[in-house]
């Protein structure tokens, strides 16, 4: 059998374009006709939120397959103070790679490395089915809601510090850095035009 090597590291300069390559072909068609994740990590890297140590690559012989991103957000209690926590995406595997446990691989490292850091829980819009067995819940039922949709089951969240969510009640919007493709459409354009065509 073929021995293959994997390793996870930091992204570093050189691989952002590659990177952002692969962002397109994973979300491409996935969440609505094209996609805009690509963009939205390319201005993450700017944003003050963007967390460089936990932007992470997946690369199988030397060859990049999986990425992982987050950035620092805050919930928004009731009691009036907030809640720092960590939002994940976004986190992809190559198309022709998926399914294959790499996903899940990539997701739990990084999540250990968030932990290590010092991150209490971390937050993300997502399938309960990849990320449940990975620990997340719905925000709702430990007390984060979705602002946008208090009833989301698709709105979850992962204490990465036990207890770090005891007792804890508010509401959570996700960070503008989210939003670039809405607020600079045509720089979203120029990007989008950068790529091959699909
Ligand atoms: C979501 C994604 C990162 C998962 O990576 P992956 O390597 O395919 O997932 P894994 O093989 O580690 O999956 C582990 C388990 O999660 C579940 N799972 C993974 N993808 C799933 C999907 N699309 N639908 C339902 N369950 C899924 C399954 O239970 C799977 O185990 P199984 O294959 O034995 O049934 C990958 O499919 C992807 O890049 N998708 C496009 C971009 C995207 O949606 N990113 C996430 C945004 S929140």
């Amino acid at each position: 059998m073929k021995q293959t090597s994997m390793t996870i590291r930091q992204e570093v300069p050189a691989d952002y374009r590659a990177v952002e390559s692969l962002v397109r072909d994973a979300f491409w068609n996935v969440y609505r006709p094209g996609c805009m994740e690509h963009f939205v990590l390319h201005c993450l890297r700017q944003d003050p939120a963007f967390v460089p140590d936990l932007a992470l690559v997946l690369e199988q012989d030397g060859r990049l397959i999986g990425q992982f991103a987050a950035v620092r957000a805050d919930a928004a209690l009731d009691d009036g103070s907030v809640l720092p926590v960590l939002n994940v995406g976004p986190l992809c595997i190559a198309p022709e790679m998926q399914r294959q446990g790499l996903g899940r691989l990539l997701l739990d490292t990084a999540l250990q490395k968030a932990a290590e850091r010092g991150f209490g829980a971390a937050v993300l819009e997502g399938d309960p089915a990849f990320y449940g067995p990975s620990g997340f819940v719905p925000g709702k039922t430990v007390g984060i809601r979705y602002a946008d949709d208090p009833e989301a089951d698709y709105f979850l969240v992962k204490e990465l510090r036990p207890g770090f969510l005891r007792g804890k009640h508010g509401i959570y919007r996700d960070p503008a850095g989210y939003f670039v493709c809405l607020t600079r459409p045509q720089e979203f354009a120029d990007f989008e035009a950068q790529f091959p065509a699909k």
